[in-house]
């Protein structure tokens, strides 16, 4: 079966010559559907980088990344842009919300852009609202909800266009441990019902129990001792 996600001694480097930081360091890696992986790591060993690079946000210095069996390297822009909306899910640090719109408008943004239909639109996003506990705070703005809640939202809108791949970074690391059960039992279900993979980025290891698999990285490589929890799907405690 051909990896949802794949790469091949994947770099980054920012900068140039003897300033340079070689972020993500000659990654190979490959997750299939229905995987809740964990990239672990220290604060600066690249966690960040590496998701925004399988996100395709970043373009790789070099290596090779395929998405769904795409090499992402050939895509013209274009391409490029629509393979992203269409099977990324990205949930950022810091919940990246518009202030300025309200929080069913934060969640529908991403499909606006893309349908003719808005108010179908509308609907999807106050459906995933409600399937994440604020059903009640639709027409809220963002700066009146708690962290937690935010955090809800930022998922809400990461599944709008129902991708195949969830990508997250530190997505439970300012929230209480209650917030943190309801977003981990979140992301496990997306992958139990709908087949999504998910990659979370984390410096702590309180997710573990919700993950399939552990992938380390410091200085920007692949430790050598990757877990594999060869849990039995769907037998999770939550
Ligand atoms: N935009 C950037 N410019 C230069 N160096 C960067 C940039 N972003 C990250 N780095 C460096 O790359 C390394 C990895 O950073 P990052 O991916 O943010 O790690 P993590 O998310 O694990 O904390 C660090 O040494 C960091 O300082
Ligand atoms: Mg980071």
């Amino acid at each position: 079966m051909t990896p949802v996600i794949e790469t091949e001694e994947l770099t980054h480097r920012f900068g140039r010559e003897e300033k340079s930081v070689v972020a993500v360091d000659g990654v190979s890696l490959q997750i299939g559907a229905g995987e809740f992986v964990l990239l672990r790591g220290p604060s600066g060993s690249g966690k960040t980088t590496l998701l925004a690079l399988l996100g395709c946000l970043l373009r790789p210095t070099s290596g090779r990344l395929q998405i769904l069996g795409q090499d992402v390297a050939a895509l013209p822009s274009r391409a490029l842009a629509g393979l992203r909306t269409q099977t990324i899910g990205f949930v950022f640090q810091g919940f990246n919300l518009l202030a300025n719109l309200k929080v069913w408008e934060n969640v529908a943004l991403v499909g606006d852009f893309l349908s003719d239909r808005p108010q179908g639109t509308r609907s999807r996003a106050v459906d995933l609202l409600r399937d994440v506990g604020l059903g009640h705070r639709i027409d809220y703005l963002p700066a009146n909800l708690s962290a937690g809640e935010k955090q809800r939202v930022a998922f809400a809108r990461a599944l709008l266009n129902r991708p195949p791949i969830i990508l997250a970074d530190e997505p439970t690391a300012n929230l209480d441990a209650a917030n943190r059960t309801v977003i981990a039992d979140l992301l496990r279900r997306a992958v139990d019902q709908q087949n999504v993979s998910v990659v979370v980025a984390t410096h702590d290891d309180r997710l573990q129990p919700w993950a399939d698999r552990v992938i380390h990285i410091e200085d920007g490589k692949l430790g050598g001792g990757n877990i594999d929890l060869a849990r039995m799907k769907g037998t999770q405690g939550s």
